[in-house]
């Protein structure tokens, strides 16, 4: 049977998380979770009127599939239903088997290293700083025809990265045992390579 091997990714805001889990998936033939969908999928219930914690409780495949889970709305009501303790709750039996799927698996989120997979085999924890992430945010949110000025996305950035820090239940912070990767001068590409090494050396032992 094919092994399990778990790569939790954190960090803050638009830093480039999903990006370095997607090719490091790729890269080891390793399933991928956003973990941060499961909370925008969330929040875009509260933003219909359902309360957090139902909607946490009942959320289905369909819902990660529902349309405008990448708005700067949608995003900022992810980050008010995280900090319920019973939506975190609510959400944490499915990452973990996820996690310990055969074949390995890659999350990203916030809390991965810290409380989901506090075991898993290699950790790191992606950061950039709140320019450089505003700046890639809009372009991304641009290119997809949002309207919305950087000054805002910057603002939406450091209100949200607030929220998840300073939370009470499993705020955003490194793992101890975690590997930063500060992507604020790195191509991407250069930043996946880096991940692929750190993974690399704890496979090897
Ligand atoms: O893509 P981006 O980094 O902007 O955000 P995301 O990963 O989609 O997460 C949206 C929000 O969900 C975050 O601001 C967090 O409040 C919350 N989240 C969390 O609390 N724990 C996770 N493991 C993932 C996301």
């Amino acid at each position: 049977m094919a092994k399990t091997f778990t790569i939790a990714v954190d960090g803050p805001a638009a830093a480039g998380k999903g990006t370095i889990s997607k090719a490091v998936a790729a890269h080891f033939g390793f399933a991928h979770l956003d973990t941060g969908l499961l909370y925008r999928a969330v929040g875009a219930k509260l933003l219909l009127g359902m309360e957090p914690i139902t909607a946490a409780q009942t959320l289905t495949a369909e819902d990660l599939e529902a349309d405008d889970l990448r708005s700067p709305e949608v995003a900022q009501a992810a980050s008010k239903v995280a900090v319920i303790a019973e939506v975190r709750a609510a959400l944490l039996d499915f990452q973990r088997s996820f996690a310990r799927r055969a074949g390995g698996a890659v999350l990203d989120g916030r809390d991965i290293g810290t409380v989901i997979c506090p075991n898993a085999e290699a950790k790191l924890f992606v950061t950039a700083s709140a320019e450089v992430r505003a700046d890639r945010r809009f372009a991304e949110l641009a290119a997809s025809g949002a309207a919305i000025s950087r000054a805002q996305v910057l603002a939406d950035v450091k209100e949200r990265d607030a929220r998840d820090r300073d939370r009470a239940e499993a705020p955003l912070k490194p793992a101890e045992d975690a590997v930063e990767i500060d992507t604020s001068e790195m191509k991407i590409e250069v930043a996946i390579e880096a991940a692929i090494a750190v993974i690399e050396a704890k496979q090897a032992g």
